[in-house]
This record gives structure tokens, C-alpha cells and sequence, in this order.
């Protein structure tokens, strides 16, 4: 299989779709992989790391989609990627289709199979989201914390508290991947933590975490409750393949402190909490009615090697199922499928 790793162009994103390791492991297997000139630069690879590591290093993205059959990106095509994407292309990256649905329709107009990251199911597990949603989980909390700082419009606040002085209130919604690892870091801190989920084992892990972790089932009133007095409200619910349900309104938003925090890391998928919207690095945050609001779609775009590496070590075996024949008899790899041949396939997309 002929193999294509383009250069993220999305804002400041700088994550690369497999590592130099990744590719040689592909190499070993017979395919022969195609990476842009300087993809994996943010990330701490020059072109001479791929090159050892037995890769054609492509002169532009127009070589790289021409190169290529099977292509393998890090976030949804843009525009610039768009214009290069043909009827044979399989294209393999994050998608987060139910939340675009103009990217949907050209997608089906280009007439190819695009497979989600995202919706690449085995079980309850979605293994190439997990390794960004531990990211963007332990993020959220790193960044929540610094936009507490009143510098940044914050309330002034110190989360974990000092002797004479109040611990922060730190909400979690959904206590999945991205909401345990939300908790982890915000308990290790100090914090006071509540995760919401309708999962009870998730809810017991979130307890076993440290006795300021409090695990409860998503009432519509406890939510309600507990949003008011948050210092810092973590969105983390996801229904795989679908737009995300709003669990906070803006009327609830509206009563929160003024200097409150919201990290909306499911914003990807429309978001949980009514007022977020999509931002990035470049501009990330903005204020609604006092609340700093943080809706960056590629959170894991600023920690680049760690996100590259994590996941690439989670791709590869998925790649080389994916260059077999018969692939899509395989129930994990047949949930990923988002587009095939021009048609939406998937099931949370029918609506759109
Ligand atoms: N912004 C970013 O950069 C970024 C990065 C990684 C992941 N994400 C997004 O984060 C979101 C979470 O991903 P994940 O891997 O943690 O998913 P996950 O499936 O591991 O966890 C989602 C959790 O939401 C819970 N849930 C469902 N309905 C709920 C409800 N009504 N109330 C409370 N909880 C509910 C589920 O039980 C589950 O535990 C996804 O939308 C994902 O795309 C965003």
C-alpha cells in the first residue's frame, strides 16, 4: 500500500500523523510511505529522522495526495487538503463528522471511503480516541488552572487551596477517558472534584481516585446544583459518532461566579455545554456573562510529540489491518467507517 502523511495545516496544529518509528514498522510490512517535507517538525522530527527511517519525503501536499492511496492525517481535512483528495483516496484521521456537516457533504461529493479515529470501536473502547482524550483530559485541568489565574480573567484562584484559604470546585461532566484523567489531575491537585456519568463503574473509579472525588449519576437538578458553585466546569461527554447532548444551559452558565472557568473538550462534537464554541490556539478562549470559555477542537495540537507519539503507537496495527483485504469484515474497523464510497454509512450520521 502506497502511504500518504500530509502537513497539518489546521491553526498551530502541530501533531504528524505517525512518527518515524510508526512508518519504519509499515516499511518492515512491504508498504511504502510518502511524508510531507517538514510534516513532523512541530512534533521534533526532521525530514532526515524519516528519511532513516526508509520514508520518500514528498515535496508538497499536492505530491503527497498524488503519491498516495491510503492517507493518513492527524485532524479533519480543510480546505487546503480538500482540493487534493480524490474517488480513491481511503482517507484514515480524525473527523468528527456529525459536528460538520459541510465537510460531510463534499466528503460524499469527493466520492471516497473515509474512516473516523474517532468511531473506530472495539466493545465499549474507542482506541485512536483514547490516547488524545487522555491528553486533552490532564490538559484540561493544566489549562483550567492557568485561566483561573485573574491575569487571565479568572477568579483568582489557586485550585488545590492553601492553609487559610478555600480549595477550588472542579465539575466534571462525563467521567470516560477525558473525564478520568480530568479528575486525576484536578484530585492530585487538591481540588474538591464531582464527575457526572450514567456509568456506575465509571463513577466507582472516579471515588477510588482520592476522598475529594465525588461520583454522581447526571441528574438533570444535581447538575444544576453543582454547575453553580464550579470554579472550573470540564465537558467530557461523548455518545460515540453523535453530536454531543447539552447537559448545561446557557441560563446555568449565566449563574456561575463570575471568573469561573469552562474547558468544553467534547466541543468537537458540537459540545455539552450550550454556550461553548469552537475556538483554537490562536484565540482560544472568550468571556460569556463573566465565564471564561476555552472550546479549542485539537487540544492535544499543543503538546505535539507527546500526542504524535501516543498516537502513533495506537494507529500502526489499525494501518496495517487496513492495507489487508477483507478489512471491513472486522467489526472494529467497520464501526470507523464514516463514508464509504461517496455514501454516509455511518449510523449517528443519518440524520445530518
Ligand atoms: N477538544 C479536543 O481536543 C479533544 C481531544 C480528545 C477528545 N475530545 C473529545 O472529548 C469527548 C470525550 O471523549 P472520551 O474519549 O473521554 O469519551 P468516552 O467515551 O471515554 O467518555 C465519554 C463519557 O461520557 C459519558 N456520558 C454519556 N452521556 C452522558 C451524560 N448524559 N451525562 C454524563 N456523562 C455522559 C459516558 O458514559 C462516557 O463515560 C469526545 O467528544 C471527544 O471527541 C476532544
Amino acid at each position: 500500500m502506497k502511504i500518504g502523511i500530509p502537513k497539518e495545516i489546521k491553526t498551530l496544529e502541530g501533531r504528524v500523523g505517525l512518527v518515524p518509528e510508526a512508518c519504519a514498522e509499515l516499511i518492515q510490512h512491504g508498504h511504502e510511505v510518502y511524508v510531507e517535507h517538514n510534516a513532523g517538525v512541530l512534533s521534533g522530527y526532521d525530514d532526515n529522522d524519516y528519511l532513516r527511517a526508509g520514508v520518500e519525503i514528498t515535496a508538497d501536499a499536492a505530491s503527497t495526495y498524488k503519491a498516495a492511496a491510503l492517507i493518513v492525517k492527524v485532524k479533519e481535512p480543510v480546505a487546503g487538503d480538500l482540493q487534493y483528495l480524490r474517488s480513491d483516496h481511503m482517507l484514515f484521521s480524525y473527523l468528527h463528522l456529525a459536528a460538520e456537516p459541510e465537510l460531510t457533504k463534499k466528503l460524499q461529493s469527493i466520492g471516497l471511503t473515509a474512516i473516523a479515529f474517532e468511531t473506530v470501536q472495539s466493545g465499549r473502547y474507542l482506541p485512536l480516541l483514547a490516547p488524545m482524550s487522555d491528553i486533552a483530559g490532564r490538559l484540561s485541568v493544566q489549562i483550567g488552572s492557568n485561566l483561573l489565574q485573574q491575569p487571565h480573567g479568572g477568579r483568582g484562584l489557586l485550585l488545590g487551596g492553601l492553609p487559610a484559604a478555600e480549595r477550588g470546585h472542579v465539575v466534571i461532566l462525563g467521567a470516560g477517558v477525558a473525564g478520568s484523567n480530568a479528575a486525576t489531575v484536578a484530585q492530585s491537585l487538591g481540588a474538591y472534584v464531582t464527575v457526572f456519568d450514567p456509568n456506575r463503574e465509571k463513577l466507582a473509579a472516579a471515588r477510588a481516585l482520592g476522598a475529594n472525588v465525588t461520583g454522581l449519576h447526571p441528574y438533570k437538578h444535581a447538575i444544576e446544583e453543582h454547575v453553580k458553585t464550579a470554579d472550573l466546569l470540564v465537558g467530557a461527554v461523548l455518545i460515540p459518532g453523535a453530536k454531543a447532548p447539552h447537559l448545561v444551559s446557557a441560563d446555568l452558565v449565566k449563574s456561575m461566579k463570575p471568573g469561573s472557568v469552562i474547558i468544553d473538550i467534547s466541543v468537537d462534537q458540537g459540545g455539552c455545554i450550550e454556550t461553548t464554541r469552537p475556538t483554537n490556539y490562536e484565540n482560544p478562549t472568550f468571556i460569556w456573562e463573566g465565564v471564561v470559555h476555552f472550546g479549542v477542537t485539537n487540544m492535544p495540537g499543543a503538546v505535539p510529540r507527546s500526542a504524535s507519539q501516543a498516537l502513533s503507537a495506537a494507529l500502526v496495527p489499525y494501518i496495517l489491518r487496513l492495507c489487508e483485504p477483507g478489512w471491513e469484515q472486522a467489526d472494529d474497523l467497520a464501526a470507523g467507517i464514516n463514508v464509504k464510497a461517496g455514501q454516509v454509512v455511518h449510523p449517528a450520521l443519518q440524520s445530518l
